[in-house]
């Protein structure tokens, strides 16, 4: 693809806040993207410290940018700011968090939550129909909470185990129709579950060393095992789950999926998300794993 070098006066702008946020790959699709489509747009990090986001979101505006995505620590400044002064979609109301802001033009700010949706449309991209049966659900953070949201949403039981239950129990009460596990129980409804989704931090590169308190040998041949750690992209529990012959998805295609909304309001066309983006993810985060 020929490279687009140009940014002028009509460059369209968006880009990703978090801190920190060197990490994200959101430049690298969204950018990858601007060309593929032939759009006059750049989309660049933005590092804005705790404590900072409401005047960096104040200023991003006023600035001109279309919007931005929000990540970590940012997603509930970013649902309280939308909250006050802006438009929260039902996405957003169901998760609790932001992570898409649009600037629209009548100086409104709307807020999505992208998460949940992304998560059910990459599993659904893998061929896997999510209406029914039961999902059990690992971890209770905002991550957590959108795809719960989404699940429930579509028609599929929710149970949710964390180490502390008391944010299970937390989160239960935010959505209706959740059931709460302990952690050390969960084992206990994997026999009768169709999805089994990691949304904790145990197995990502550098986050918690621990296990999970499941024998997947006990679960149905049915199951399908998501993880939504995507660096290593195959995690531990998802080899573990082909070892026993079950179905994986892992979590790239969320982050590819959850990306496209924004875009898509930002820039005025659906992304493409298929092998293309995958494959440049993929390379760049083996890249990164080497060295
Ligand atoms: P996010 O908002 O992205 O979901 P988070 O709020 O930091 O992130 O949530 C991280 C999840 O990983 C939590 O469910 C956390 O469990 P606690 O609520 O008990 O902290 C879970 N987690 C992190 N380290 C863990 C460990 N060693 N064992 C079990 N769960 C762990």
């Amino acid at each position: 693809m020929e490279r687009r070098l140009r940014i002028d006066g009509h460059t369209l702008l968006a880009g990703v806040t978090g801190w920190p946020v060197a990490h994200s790959r959101s430049p690298l699709m969204h950018n990858f993207w601007l060309e593929q489509r032939g759009i006059n747009g750049a989309y660049v990090p933005l590092p804005v410290v705790p404590g900072s986001f409401d005047v960096a979101v104040r200023g991003l505006q006023a600035a001109g940018f279309r919007g931005v995505n929000v990540t970590i620590p940012h997603k509930e400044s970013a649902y309280r700011i939308v909250e006050e002064h802006g438009r929260l979609d039902r996405s957003a109301q169901r998760s609790g968090s932001v992570n898409t802001l649009v600037f629209a033009p009548d100086g409104q700010i709307e807020g999505y939550s992208t998460d949940g949706d992304g998560f059910v449309a990459n599993v659904e991209a893998h061929g896997i129909p999510v209406k029914s049966g039961r999902a059990l659900l690992l971890g209770a953070g905002g991550a957590a909470r959108a795809i719960a949201a989404s699940l429930l949403d579509r028609g599929v039981d929710v149970a949710v185990a964390n180490r502390t239950r008391a944010r299970a129990d937390a989160l239960a009460a935010q959505l209706s129709g959740i059931a709460v596990i302990d952690w050390a129980q969960a084992g206990d409804v994997l026999p009768s579950c169709q999805f089994l989704v990691n949304t904790t931090s145990i197995g990502m590169d550098g986050g918690a060393d621990a296990t999970f308190p499941l024998d997947l040998g006990r679960a149905d041949a049915g199951l399908v095992v998501c993880d939504i750690v995507y660096v290593p992209r195959q995690t531990a529990l998802l080899r573990q789950a082909a070892s026993h012959g079950l179905r994986t998805v892992d979590g790239l295609g969320m982050l590819i999926h959850q990306a496209g909304l924004g875009f898509e309001k930002w820039f005025g066309a659906a992304p493409e998300i298929g092998p293309a983006v995958e494959a440049l993810l993929d390379a760049d985060l083996h890249c990164a794993h080497a060295g």
